[in-house]
């Protein structure tokens, strides 16, 4: 069995004065519900002597999402030309830029996928700005495409994708913007895909282990990747209590892995660069959630594969920031185990004392993402940084409070609040600010320790966050809940390749 069947798709642009001539198996154009044509169709109609608006009139609503493929249009070099509907024009107009890219994006390239063509070229929409909006759709399209083979015995050939080359028409003034764009939007889609991989990947094949060897795949691929996998005597070396205690349930071995990016700059600028230290991106790692003895009922406890999401996550923003050879230091830490019921799985009621010095009761064993990221995020102080940020399958509540639709944030920083809730926005990829009042603390004292595991009932994901901020207090720090946004449930079950977008949009703000 092979996992890394990765499809990776070409971006490109082309500029629109010969957009009639451009050779390609499909070019799609906007068309709006009143009949007007994008500048685009417009273009296309001209060279085609009304061809266009005639079928348009005669056949083609242009509802948003509607396409119709027309062939063999006299003029036009393109064997195929795609109307896709964009709506009303003036609601079209008033949607964000980014929304409507993604929008036009993901429709273009799901009517292409079924046509089975290999190349797309899509043809601006009006408005401002560029960069964004092909990175959106570069995005877009990468997701569109994706599909998940690894695990079946005969992988369906003609469910693959064959779409391999985008091609975006763009003014000729506009070309830098769009292919850098492009670009990066190319590099997010790659990311995700690894992601969303990952995710999908039963319990049985991505173990910690499979975590460590995709991590020394990555730096061997990308030269500023520099990777440490840490196996159990050396976290026990080091004096992880709190995630051993999480890993000792399982005959599945732990890992702790360290990635950087860039880094290690000649001694004098390492001092001028040591003011502003690293990011930290902090990946939650389980490989498979059972519980623990604290079970989880048997109904859909195999979504619990996805509880190394946030892992997948890191790896993924790493993978798009070495593409994008971003000119500054960032480090990655997983802690991946499982959590599994055992004779030596954890008890509720006992005690473990973590790397910082703390020591936790547990009173739920399946409270365990917290007590696997305290430990790295107490290690992620020796590279004194500027930011940490943690991302997280943390809880139940969070999906409660917030559904599939935006990230929890919770951080008492306003700056790097801000700085995520923008770039969340900015790569539709979003977040929502939940509160970190000192009071809900209080729900985390225990008799018995210095911290309980869990607060109780009431505003569960809030508690989890305060739990982690105990071991977050020598550095900017942000904690992201994707329980909810890392992966879909029921019939389209799947990994979405949350939150990507976002790490990697607020990598790039910060550049
Ligand atoms: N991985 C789960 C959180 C989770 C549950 C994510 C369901 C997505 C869907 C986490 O380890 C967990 O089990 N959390 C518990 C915490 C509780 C025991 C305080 C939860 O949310 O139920
Ligand atoms: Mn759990
Ligand atoms: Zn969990």
């Amino acid at each position: 069995m092979s996992h890394s069947g990765t499809f990776l798709m070409e971006f490109s642009t082309q500029t629109t004065a010969s957009a009639h001539q451009i050779k390609t198996a499909a070019l799609a154009v906007g068309v709006y519900a009143d009949g007007q044509l994008s500048a685009a169709a417009e273009l296309i109609d001209r060279a085609a002597n009304g061809a266009l608006r005639a079928v348009v009139k005669a056949e083609f609503r242009a509802r948003p999402g509607a396409t119709l493929v027309l062939r063999n249009l006299p003029g036009v070099t393109a064997q195929r030309v795609v109307l896709v509907g964009l709506g009303k024009r003036e609601e079209y107009c008033a949607r964000t830029h980014a929304s409507a890219e993604q929008a036009f994006a993901s429709v273009c390239v799901s009517a292409l996928l079924t046509e089975g063509v290999s190349t797309l070229a899509a043809l601006d929409i009006p408005g401002t700005p560029l960069r964004a909006r092909a990175r959106t759709a570069a995005i877009a399209a990468g997701s569109a495409a994706y599909h998940y083979d690894a695990t079946f015995g005969k992988p369906d050939r003609d469910a693959r994708p064959k779409l391999r080359k985008i091609t975006q028409v763009v003014a000729r003034a506009d070309a830098s913007q769009a292919q850098q764009g492009l670009r990066e939007g190319a590099a997010i889609a790659n990311g995700m895909e690894l992601t969303r991989t990952l995710g999908n990947l039963p319990g049985n094949i991505c173990t910690p282990t499979y975590l460590g060897e995709t991590a020394r795949k990555l730096a061997r691929e990308f030269k500023s990747l520099k990777v440490e996998v840490l196996e159990r005597k050396q976290i026990e070396a080091l004096g992880m209590g709190s995630f051993l205690s999480v890993a000792r349930g399982s005959d599945e071995p732990p890992r702790f892995i360290v990635l950087r990016h860039g880094g290690a700059p000649a001694t004098a600028a390492k001092k001028a660069k040591a003011a502003t230290g690293p990011v930290v991106l902090v990946g939650k790692g389980i490989t498979f959630d059972s519980g623990g003895i604290s079970i989880k009922p048997a109904a859909t406890m195999d979504e619990m594969k996805y509880d190394m999401c946030g892992a997948a996550s890191v790896l993924g923003t790493f993978r798009a920031l070495a593409e994008l050879e971003l000119p500054f230091e960032v480090v990655g830490l997983i802690a991946a185990c499982e959590n599994m019921p055992s004779g030596r799985a954890n008890k509720p009621g006992d005690v473990v004392t973590s790397l910082s010095g703390q020591t936790i009761e547990i009173l739920n064993t399946d409270a365990e993402g917290r007590l696997v990221l305290c430990d790295a995020l107490t290690y992620a102080e020796r590279f004194k940084p500027s930011a940490v940020i943690d991302i997280a399958t943390l809880t139940g509540a969070c999906v409660v409070a917030l559904g599939g639709v935006n990230t929890g944030l919770f951080s008492k920083d306003d700056a790097l609040a801000d700085a995520l809730l923008a770039a969340g926005r900015q790569s539709l990829d979003t977040a929502w600010r939940m509160p970190m009042d000192d009071a809900y603390q209080e729900q985390l004292k225990s008799n018995f320790a210095d911290i309980a595991n869990i607060g109780g009932p009431q505003a569960g994901a809030v508690t989890a966050a305060c739990f982690l901020s105990r071991f977050a207090k020598a550095y900017p720090w942000a904690h992201l809940d994707i329980a909810g946004t890392a992966w879909k449930g029921g019939k389209d079950k799947g990994a979405t390749g949350r939150p990507v977008p976002l790490l990697t949009q607020y990598l790039l703000d910060r550049g």
